[in-house]
């Protein structure tokens, strides 16, 4: 288990560590509201898909917590009203969607019980959420150690670890995994422009464990990959289609491309709740795009001319490009529709 906490429900208030921050200060942002908790998520404070799902579940509970509504029908409109909020911080990774919706599905079934208990439940409910999410996890990465060898040297892409999930992480679940069974691994990771979750997050918290890590920057890529310095890549995954298409952090696409051309296996490790059954492919997820200033500037200066700039936050790595997706159910291989689907029936 990681050696920080990523979100915690304490009492009447969520604490995150502020993203934004790290490395180089460990400090907590306290949210004592929901309206806290949807502009942490917006701002970065907190990111990875697990993690935002997590977070938009202890937002909606705790909103619900603090309202002051003494009618049903009123504070059941409230409720309402916060999840159309928590919805619009992030479009594409669909585990926020997931969670907002497993916590009005206990809303719309509770809808006769007296406030305070839906309140109760609610609070529940997102710690069951935040539970459960280690616990998958975990068992992410047991399943993909079977896919890892001894003295493997693993390339991941911005941050799918502890710190974008409830904890343990996903993508270095596996390599967690990997390590806790005894094998030899070192990460290879990228530093991930424009928001370098890969130089400050996932550095971060593989040398804050001991786990061997090099940093190297995004475009060495193909250059450690042609050295066969390269074994395998492991990515998380923002929303996987049903076709088995990925969309996560920007240049995972460009990563799959060089993997395939150097036959290097790519593999995406995430939960089943970040596989939206309701897309058929990767063409239909909605692509974040986010302010320009992300590219244009670095710790505040400007370091560009004015210029056009696109700042597309994802991209979609075609299912041909993946070698398999690894879950908490099991691993699946092309053809993705059968094998993602046969995860849950
Ligand atoms: O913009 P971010 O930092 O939220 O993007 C995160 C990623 O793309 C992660 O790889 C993804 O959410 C998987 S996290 C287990």
């Amino acid at each position: 288990m990681s050696s920080f906490k990523t979100i915690e429900w304490k009492d009447d208030r969520v604490l995150m560590i502020d993203q934004r921050k790290l490395p180089s200060e460990e400090v907590y942002f306290e949210c004592l509201t929901y309206e806290e908790v949807a502009w942490a998520i917006k701002n970065m404070v907190i990111r990875g898909a697990p993690a935002i799902g997590v977070a938009s579940a202890m937002g909606i509970a705790l909103g619900a917590i603090k309202s002051k509504r003494k009618d049903k029908v009123e504070f059941l409109a409230e409720l309402k009203e916060i999840s159309t909020i928590i919805s619009k911080t992030r479009p594409t990774a669909v585990n926020l969607f997931w969670a907002v919706r497993r916590m009005m599905d206990l809303v719309e079934e509770n809808k006769n019980n007296d406030i305070d208990s839906i309140k109760a439940g609610l609070v529940d409910e997102a710690k069951k959420i935040y539970e459960e999410d280690i616990e998958i996890c975990r068992r992410i990465g047991r399943v993909g150690n079977q896919l890892i060898n001894d003295g493997a040297v693993v390339l991941t892409h911005c941050n799918a670890g502890a710190l974008a999930t409830a904890g343990y992480g996903t993508a270095l679940g596996v390599v967690r995994a990997a390590v806790e069974d005894g094998k030899n691994i070192r990460v290879i990771a990228t530093e991930t422009r424009p928001l370098l979750q890969g130089a400050r997050l996932t550095a971060w918290e593989l040398d804050k464990d001991g786990i061997p890590v090099t940093l190297i920057t995004d475009n060495m890529a193909g250059y450690v990959m042609s050295k066969g310095m390269v074994d395998a890549v492991i990515v998380g995954a923002d929303r996987i289609a049903s076709n088995g298409d990925v969309a996560n952090k920007i240049g995972t696409y460009s990563l799959s491309v060089l993997a395939k051309f150097h036959k290097i296996p790519f593999y995406v490790a995430a939960p089943i709740s970040t596989i939206d059954y309701n897309c058929s492919s990767g063409g239909l997820i909605p692509i974040e795009e986010r302010d320009i200033k992300e590219v244009t500037h670095i710790l505040g200066n400007k370091i560009t001319p004015d210029v056009k700039v696109l700042n597309p936050a994802f991209d979609i790595t075609p299912n041909e490009n993946i070698s398999s997706i690894i879950t908490e159910k099991g691993i699946a291989r092309a053809p993705f529709i059968e094998s993602l689907r046969a995860l849950v029936h």
